[in-house]
């Protein structure tokens, strides 16, 4: 299983914090922010893993993470030229998939739950993570019927669960034919939901409910209390 770390976009809500550096490399309590997602990538696993950034801090990244030997993995990097959406950034990893699944995580995503379990028994489809969340309508948010997801709505005003999608996902090498075929959202994004939904609709969707903490970090809130939880699971 390969791996790929999505740290493209603008981070303009986190405006000025983002005006000379990348919002990926701020810090959440005692590390830049994307050591957290590689490391969910290095417990799950996975050695072989690419860095998708935006154009403006992308040799920072470099100088940063190296070639990956102090993390025991192996990095690529790719540029994403405009914030066209998660599901654009994704495309870029295409060849470096080279016909095979991947696990893919947004780069402002802190996890506590391990899930080499769920990479390892990973065959075909996708695969996604749902937290219980109080504040749903600021994610995706999966609608649920028995033991099947049934849609998920992007930011919906009056979600209909407050089960979020968490920003990592599974899928086999499948998702880029499903890219391929997507138009811009109305905020002019390939949006990751859209990728998602089709999965939901060819019935190859598969979820996981984690336990542990998670937080997004890109907005003023999130970013604090990912350092409040970063420090409370140092301190576990
Ligand atoms: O955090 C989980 C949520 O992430 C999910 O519940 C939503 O379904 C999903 O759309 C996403 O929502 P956000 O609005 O929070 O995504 P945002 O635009 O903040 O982007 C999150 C990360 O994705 C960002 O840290 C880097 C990567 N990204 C984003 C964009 C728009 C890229 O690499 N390129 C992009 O063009």
């Amino acid at each position: 299983m390969k791996g790929v770390i999505l740290a493209g976009g603008t981070g303009s809500r986190l405006f000025p914090l983002t005006k000379v550096t990348n919002k990926h490399l701020l810090p959440v309590y005692d590390k830049p922010m994307i050591y957290y997602p590689l490391q969910t990538l290095t417990d799950a696993g996975i050695e072989d893993i690419m860095i998708v950034s935006g154009r403006g801090h992308a040799g920072h990244f470099l100088e940063l993470l190296g070639s990956g030997a102090d993390f025991g993995v192996h990095l690529t990097y790719e540029i994403q030229e405009k914030a066209g959406g998660i599901a654009q950034a994704l495309s870029l990893a295409e060849d470096f998939a080279d016909e095979g699944p991947v696990t893919v995580i947004l780069g402002d995503n802190i996890f506590q739950d391990n899930v080499r379990a769920d990479v390892g028994s990973f065959k075909s489809g996708a695969r996604i993570f749902l937290k219980e969340v109080t504040d749903a309508n600021r994610f995706g948010v999966a609608e649920i019927e028995g033991k099947s997801i049934i849609s998920i709505e992007e930011k919906p005003k009056y979600p209909k669960s407050n089960l979020a999608v968490t920003g990592l996902y599974i899928y086999d090498f499948g998702v880029f034919d499903i890219i391929h075929t997507l138009k811009p959202s109305g905020r002019g994004e390939l949006e990751i939901t859209d990728v998602n939904n089709e999965y939901i609709r060819m019935g190859e969707m598969g979820f996981s409910l984690l336990h542990g903490y998670w937080s997004d970090a890109g907005t003023f809130e999130s970013l604090f209390r990912a350092s409040e939880l970063a420090r409370s699971m140092k301190n576990y």
